[in-house]
């Protein structure tokens, strides 16, 4: 569905991915783990075409996406859910919604009720401004916006950052259902635990190599693995 091959990736002349190979196949879970500073936001902002490569393949669906403009990218089907929301706080819910879906439209399964439906939360939100909303809430608009474009693939920048626990668990259940409709997600996540234990796969990248490529319940049960690969920040989470 989605590969990435050997991406070097440059902020100015700082060198910020080294050679990096990643790969999510249909309706897969996959999470993108590593300390701070290790590359993994550089590694999505890459695959959107934010920050591009100067070397290497990225492709969607067997189609090369190398050197794609954002917008076009998403138009392709990659939806993108960056660590700030980036929630239009002037806009309702239901405008912030409808915004997504107009402004790159593609056919699929995520109509806007079936957005409501998997957050019942943001129905009864649905006349409220976004800067009206918790950082659930908006956590929750954020996800439902990118599927809003009805994405193949939906890459996750740590959408549990700074949430309650209850919240991070309904994330979960979420990011299950999203992935039911066939659509694939890439989940960056600091909090380990929370991300090996919904996902099938677990990249761990470390000064922008990929160090490892990992079941994830394979890493979640093995601790000298996580002390490892994640050191303090991940034995801290884990
Ligand atoms: N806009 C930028 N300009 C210059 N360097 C940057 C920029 N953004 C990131 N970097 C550098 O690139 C490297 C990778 O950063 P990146 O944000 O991808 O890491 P990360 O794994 O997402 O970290 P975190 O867990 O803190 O979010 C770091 O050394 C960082 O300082
Ligand atoms: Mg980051």
């Amino acid at each position: 569905m989605l590969e990435v091959r050997g991406i070097d990736t440059y902020y100015g002349l700082s060198q910020a991915l080294f050679g990096v190979d990643l790969e999510l196949r249909e309706g897969e879970i996959v999470c993108l783990l590593g300390r701070n500073g290790a590359g993994k936001t550089t590694c999505l902002r890459s695959i959107m075409g934010l920050t591009r490569p100067r070397r290497g393949l990225i492709a969607l669906g067997g189609r090369a996406i190398t050197g794609w403009r954002p917008d076009q990218v998403c138009r392709a089907g990659i939806g993108w859910v960056p660590e700030d929301r980036r929630i239009f706080g002037r806009l309702t819910v239901h405008e912030n919604l409808r915004f997504a879906a107009e402004s790159c439209p593609r056919p699929g399964a995520w109509s806007l009720d079936r957005i409501y439906e998997l957050f019942p939360k943001l129905r009864t939100l649905r006349e409220h401004l976004g800067t009206q909303l918790s950082g659930g809430e908006q956590q929750m608009l954020a996800i439902g916006r990118t599927l809003a474009v009805n994405p193949r693939v939906v890459l996750l920048d740590e959408p549990c950052e700074g949430l309650a626990p209850v919240v991070v668990a309904s994330l979960g259940q979420a990011i299950r259902a999203i992935r039911e409709t066939g659509t694939a997600v890439l989940l960056v996540e600091q909090n380990a635990r929370f991300a090996l234990s919904h996902a099938d796969r677990a990249y761990v990248l470390d000064d922008g190599r990929m160090k490892l490529e990992i079941a994830a319940p394979t890493l979640l049960a093995d601790e000298t693995l996580q002390e490892r690969y994640l050191g303090a920040s991940g034995s801290e989470a884990v």
